[in-house]
């Protein structure tokens, strides 16, 4: 592994402010002429492998316009199975045609003993997984060749046999295989909310100098816990928790996350102009005024 390497490309340009939007089927054909206001592209990794057609030839001209970077769900970097060589593969050729400044995924697994269960299921904060999490991110770092962030996720059960807080685990994780963080400070929001600890503890318990890139999206109440959907608007709380940390981590990019009821691309730029405000109101004089 060649952190140097690594920690040389996580130092100016990429730590200056940027706002960007995911690339989603809905906008493909607005976006290439109707993108106000967004910095960079983020793409999930997946919906662009081992195929072409349209979403190929969508991707190849928004290469031409906005830096882009990938975002992976099924790499399962807390599998008790092998990493999956032909994915890690897919996954390069992605890399190799997008060039993007770096690669994430998520500090979870989604697949176990051959099985897929298409959901990030948390893995349990031990010296063990730890171990195990550090030795697989080295591996796929080696492999793809470009800086590698880890995604805190969200979670609405705890793994037994903790031996450690979320944010250590997380902070030990990173230290130790020389990834990059990728906060998420809504996932930060939920978890503190669903799980009993205070978020702004936990983003003073990470090793902010390791964040290249921040996730913000919205999330549901049930009544009685928090469910990050990806599906409406940011809540006030959690663009509270996003200038805490930004003002922690320094300017860094920001990329908004709705998944689920897709707004019109109209609304998506407007809440990504929202958290332009909050976010270059932490570095301007004048306070943001977000809501
Ligand atoms: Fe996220």
């Amino acid at each position: 592994m060649d952190i140097s390497r690594q920690v040389d490309l996580m130092k100016w340009p990429y730590s200056g402010l940027a706002f960007g939007v995911g690339l989603r089927r809905p906008h493909f054909d607005e976006i290439g002429d109707n993108h106000e206001g967004v910095d960079f592209l983020e793409i999930i990794s997946e919906n662009f492998m081992r195929f072409g057609g349209r979403p190929r030839h969508v991707l190849d001209r928004m290469i031409e316009r906005f830096p882009i970077v990938l975002h992976g769900v099924s790499l399962s970097i807390g599998s008790l199975d092998p990493l999956n060589e032909d994915y890690l593969h897919a996954l390069k050729d992605v890399v190799g045609r997008v060039r993007p400044p770096w690669f994430s995924d998520h500090l979870s697994y989604s697949s176990n003993f051959g099985v897929e269960y298409h959901d990030l299921i948390p893995l349990p904060f031990t010296e063990e997984a730890l171990e195990h999490v550090v030795r697989r991110v080295e591996r796929v770092q080696e492999t793809v060749g470009i800086p590698f962030l880890l995604e805190n996720p969200s979670y609405y059960v705890q793994m037994p046999g903790g031996e450690m807080t979320e944010a250590e685990f997380i902070s030990e994780v990173v230290r130790r295989s020389g990834c990059g963080l990728l906060l998420d400070v809504n996932n930060v929001f939920v978890n503190g909310t669903n799980q009993g600890y205070d978020p702004y503890r936990f983003i003073d318990s990470i090793p902010t100098d390791r964040v290249v890139q921040y996730h913000i999206a919205g999330h549901d109440d049930s009544g009685d816990f928090l469910i990050d959907t990806h599906g409406r608007r940011i809540k006030p709380e959690v663009y509270d928790l996003y200038v805490y940390a930004l003002s922690k981590t320094g300017p860094k990019w920001t990329l908004l996350e709705w998944d689920n009821d897709i707004p019109p691309l109209k609304t998506l730029l407007a809440e990504n102009g929202h958290v332009r405000k909050a976010g270059e109101g932490v570095f301007s004089q004048r306070p943001a005024a977000v809501r």
